[in-house]
This record gives C-alpha cells, structure tokens and sequence, in this order.
C-alpha cells in the first residue's frame, strides 16, 4: 500500500480542470495506453499570454491523477515562459511528496507540458521517439530520456531509472543498456568537477569545430538541416544556419537546446552561440 500525503489524496479525489480546453493554443501527450499511463495536457493562453485555462485527461493511478492535476494548478496565471521552468520536483513539491515508485506520474506530467509547449510554438504534434534510439521496448524510453532523466534527478542505479520513468520495468532486457547510461552520466559529471586546462583560441576553435561536426551535425541534418562555424570571437560562436534550418519554425530552440548545449558541455560552460 502506498503512503500519500493528504494533498495528493485532495487531488486524486477531487482533481481540479479534467477534461480538455476547447481550440486549445497548446496540446500535448504523454505516455502511452499500451505502459497504463498516458496525460493529455491542453491549454488557451488569454490575451496577456497568461495561461488562462488548463486541462488534463488521465488514464493512470492515483499519483498520475494528482500529479496531472496539481500540473494543471500550476499552470494557470503563468506565461508560457514560465510553465516551461516547471519540473517534474515543482509537481511533487506542490503535492507535498510522492512514493519513490510513482516518481514517474510527476515525470509524465513534465513531458505533457513539453510537448504541449511544444505544439503551441509549432504547431507541430511532439513525436517524443524521434529524438533517440529506442532503449526499453516495453515502455517506449529513449537513450535520451533516459539520459535526460538521470542527469536531472542524479540517479545512480537502473533501479532507480524504473520507478522515475519505468524504464526496465517489464521485461528487464534493457537493464544492461540502462546501466551503460547511468555509468557514462555519472562519468561524464565527474570528469566536469575536474578543471578542464585552459584552452588557446586556436584549440578552442578546433574543438568547436570537432563538436559540431560529431555532435551537432548528426542531429541537424536527420531533418535535412545543418550549419556552418561563421566566426569565434572570445567565447561568443557565431553560426550560419544551412539547409531545412533556415526556414524551420523552431530554429532559435535548437540554436539554444542542441548547438550552445552540446558546445557548452564539450568546450566551455561560458559559450553563448548565436546565428547570423
Ligand atoms: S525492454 Fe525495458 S523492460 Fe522490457
């Protein structure tokens, strides 16, 4: 039997908006039918672009109705900018606590509201398998999700990993690749807590260089885009979109989320990356 704090038990039993906001700016899903779990957040923005309505439809347990809920509370009165800052830790924060093992209902209301936000800026439906390779195909997670998941909450065990997002959950076949995850994140935070040695400009601009061709090309051009190194100048990277980039609704995100990030984590945490 799970322990739940009064206000999650307020929001399971009497959740707030259910249903979904008709001609919604904002329309996003989560999870999957197939995995027992699945949120569609909507939401209208009012003419301040304030988020003035906001709804949920759940199927799940208690914790996914009450964390879906208090998301929805949450969102009400904020700009899309700040929705966007809302984490999966806000959700369980606002609802006092959860169990460890429903972690993910909170996981799952934090990537409705990405692809809900994500619909709003373009109009587009967010195919969260496009972004990674497959990992556990008993509840569809991705490398990247995985990844992404164990950096934010500092997970250390695959153990872990299942009961904030159920990856390894079923079967348990992914649990090696699971592990390999967790290992190479851990890894890679440890060697950022060493001091990287002072790089010249020659080198700096060598390893920008290097970065964006194995890490930053690969995943612009899987939608026909790509970029070219304009010019360096201190930590400022100045970047010339090419190709599906130019006209892609959605470039400015990816100029911050995939170029300054991968830049940022390979060369400097000071790079600021803008285009021409
Ligand atoms: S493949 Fe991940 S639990 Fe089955």
């Amino acid at each position: 039997m799970w322990e739940y704090t009064d206000k999650v038990t307020d929001h399971f039993k009497n959740p707030r908006n259910v249903g979904a906001v008709e001609n919604p700016d904002g329309d996003g899903l989560a999870g999957s039918l197939a995995c027992g779990d699945a949120l569609r957040l909507t939401f209208r923005l009012n003419e301040e672009k304030k988020i003035a309505e906001a709804k949920f439809q759940t199927f799940g347990c208690a914790s996914a109705i009450a964390s879906s809920s208090a998301l929805t509370e949450m969102l009400i009165g904020k700009t899309v900018e700040e929705a966007e800052e809302i984490t999966n830790a806000d959700i369980i924060a606002y609802l006092g606590e959860l169990p460890k093992q429903k972690v993910h209902c909170s996981v799952m209301g934090r990537e409705a509201l990405e692809a809900a936000i994500y619909n709003y800026r373009t109009g587009k439906k967010l195919d969260k398998h496009i972004d990674g390779e497959v990992i556990c195909h008993c509840f569809g997670a991705t490398d990247k999700e995985i990844e992404k998941i164990t950096r934010e909450q500092k997970l250390a065990t695959a153990e872990d990993v299942t009961h904030a997002c159920k990856a390894g959950g079923g079967c348990g076949q992914c649990i090696p690749e699971i592990e390999e995850i967790i290992n190479r994140v851990i890894g890679e935070e440890q060697a950022e807590e060493e001091p990287k040695p002072k790089l010249t400009q020659l080198q700096k601009i060598k390893l920008i260089e290097e970065t964006i061709d194995r890490q930053v090309r690969p995943i612009l051009r899987r939608d026909n885009g790509d970029l070219e190194l304009h010019d360096v100048d201190g930590d400022k990277v100045i970047v010339k979109f090419i190709g599906a980039c130019v006209s892609c609704p959605v470039s400015a995100v990816t100029l911050k989320d995939v170029v300054e990030t991968q830049l940022r984590e390979a060369v400097s945490q000071n790079i600021i990356v803008e285009a021409v």
